[in-house]
């Protein structure tokens, strides 16, 4: 990982276990209280009894009854202690986290599970995860290309094209020190804008590129490979006919194992002569390799 990246993978794992440990994992169900308090019943009374208690009590600080604010603020802590302690799994859940104060990431987990759990979309879950990933994507994608760029400022082979770029410019006629830092600074832009268009393996952060795009656009995605399969399969297979140009040079450039861009930057003629040749054929680029082989035998 970048050390840029697992910095802030670190920082953010430290505060979300630095938050938890803060606080017992019991106190998330009724803050600083016990819930069985608040309802002013033991841990051992039953379901009826914990019911007689929070009716009792409920209507002696309800805020119709009982304007002190107090109350008021009471009345919901007993209505939330209540809402734990009549469920009996999310009582067995408090139970065992009150037994198990060590285990908070799991007590943790357990609580949110219970009480957003089953409010959650799944789908927004999903959707949520995405965004975040996406998020950190596009910083580590920035955060790369950067450090690239900088990388590339620095070696002579830039700073020497800077200093040509400059005398071309100029005439090779040292200027006036007046308008130079100008110049100069133009000239950077201009290269670096070159420079931009040359760094391999760090691209711009592209949008389209984001995972959270890519699910989003995945049915779009297949759709097309699929009407390309079947088009092709329409076409060369039930039609017979023979393949353009365009598909020729895919399947020429499949059988060499040559990436897109790096084809993209053969001449046309060396292209047309490898196209020509039927590559995608079997014994056509066994010849090939044959020939390729005698010929770096010939050179050396
Ligand atoms: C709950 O406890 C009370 C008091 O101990 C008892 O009278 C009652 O029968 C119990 N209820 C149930 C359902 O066990």
């Amino acid at each position: 990982m970048e050390p840029l990246a697992s910095i802030r993978w670190s920082v953010l794992t430290l505060v979300i276990v630095v938050s938890l440990l803060i606080q017992p994992s019991f106190s998330i169900y009724c803050d600083e209280d016990d819930c069985y308090d608040l309802l002013g019943v033991t841990q051992s009374a039953n379901a009826s009894e914990i019911k007689k208690s929070y009716y009792k009590l409920s209507l002696k600080h309800h805020p119709d009854k009982n304007p002190d604010p107090e109350s008021k603020k009471l009345f919901v802590k007993i209505a939330n202690a209540y809402e734990i302690l009549k469920d009996e799994a999310t009582r067995e859940q408090y139970d065992y986290a009150i037994a198990h104060p060590e285990e908070v990431f799991y007590n943790t987990a357990r609580y949110y599970h219970a009480y957003y759990g089953h409010k959650t979309d799944t789908r927004a879950v999903l959707v949520g995860l995405l965004l975040v990933l996406s998020g950190f994507q596009y910083l580590n994608q920035w955060t790369r290309y950067n450090q690239a760029i900088d990388m590339v400022k620095k070696t002579p082979a830039y700073k020497n094209k800077l200093k040509a770029m400059e005398l071309e410019r100029t005439g090779g006629v040292t200027n006036k020190k007046k308008g130079k830092q100008q110049i100069n600074k133009q000239m950077e832009e201009d290269l670096s804008k070159e420079l931009e268009l040359q760094i391999k393996g760090a691209e711009k952060p592209s949008l389209w590129e984001l995972i959270g795009v890519r699910v989003v656009l995945l049915p779009y995605t297949v759709g097309k490979l699929l009407l390309w399969y079947g088009h092709w399969f329409w076409r060369y297979q039930v039609k017979q006919d023979s393949y353009s140009w365009q598909d020729a040079s895919y399947l020429t450039r499949r059988s060499l194992g040559v990436p897109f861009d790096s084809w993209r930057n053969i001449d046309e003629s060396t292209k047309d002569d490898l196209v020509e040749r039927r590559l995608w054929e079997k014994p056509n680029f066994e010849n090939y390799l044959a020939e390729m082989r005698k010929e770096s035998k010939r050179r050396r």
